[in-house]
């Protein structure tokens, strides 16, 4: 499917969207002492902005905590091999008076241990092709509060940075159409790496 194109949504499910200048308003704009998940979460420094701006009640932080730091990032703060211990170490306090939980594990299966409608929103950012993204669409449906939201990084057709086909529009998209979800905020990116903010469209 990869350079198949994606549905088109209707305006229905654009109809109350605004636009910000980056993802970094997001959270700003999310429930505060709330139950959150970042999925994807590399070297913590969204889950950092998250903890700052919104004082989360619950923060769960999932990844396979075996990557490396951005290919950007100089110098280095971690390896594959200490993915894990450094966003231990970093978390360490919140960790500490259970304000932050650590699930290590392809995302799909960690969320599928996750009860329903557990969480007010959930930022997704772990595996950009559509088949994984649609698994993790499928789980963040599921455990997200009715009325809560869901949080897609990266709403981008092609990654021209690293040169591949992402599944994140796709998937998006049939979720708006098949599961009756709207589009409230489209983040913006300097090279269009957008995030969108979803919620289901109410009656
Ligand atoms: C783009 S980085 C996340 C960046 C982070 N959200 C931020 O904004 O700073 C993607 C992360 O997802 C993790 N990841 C990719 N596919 C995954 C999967 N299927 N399950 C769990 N983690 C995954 C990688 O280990 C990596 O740490």
């Amino acid at each position: 499917m990869q350079f198949e194109f994606p549905m088109s949504l209707e305006t229905k499910h654009i109809r109350n969207c605004v636009m910000l200048k980056d993802r970094y308003e997001i959270p700003l704009l999310m429930p505060k002492n709330a139950r959150v998940a970042e999925v994807g979460v590399l070297g913590g420094d969204f889950s950092e902005h998250i903890i700052q701006t919104t004082n989360p009640e619950q923060l769960y932080l999932l990844d396979t905590f075996c990557s490396g730091d951005w290919p950007s990032h100089k110098p280095k703060r971690f390896q594959p091999e200490n993915h894990f211990d450094f966003i231990q170490k970093k978390f360490h306090s919140e960790i500490e008076k259970n304000q932050v939980h650590l699930m290590k594990g392809i995302s799909w299966e960690s969320l599928s241990k996750i009860e329903d409608h557990f969480f007010d929103w959930i930022y997704l950012d772990a595996d950009h092709r559509y088949s994984g993204v649609k698994r993790d669409l499928a789980q963040a449906i599921r455990v997200v509060k009715p009325g809560g939201y869901i949080v897609m990084n990266d709403y981008i057709f092609y990654s021209h940075t690293e040169q591949i086909a992402y599944g994140v529009i796709h998937a998006v998209n049939e979720v708006c159409i098949n599961e009756g979800f709207e589009i409230i905020y489209l983040a913006l990116h300097p090279q269009m790496y957008c995030d969108v903010v979803m919620r289901r469209i109410q009656a």
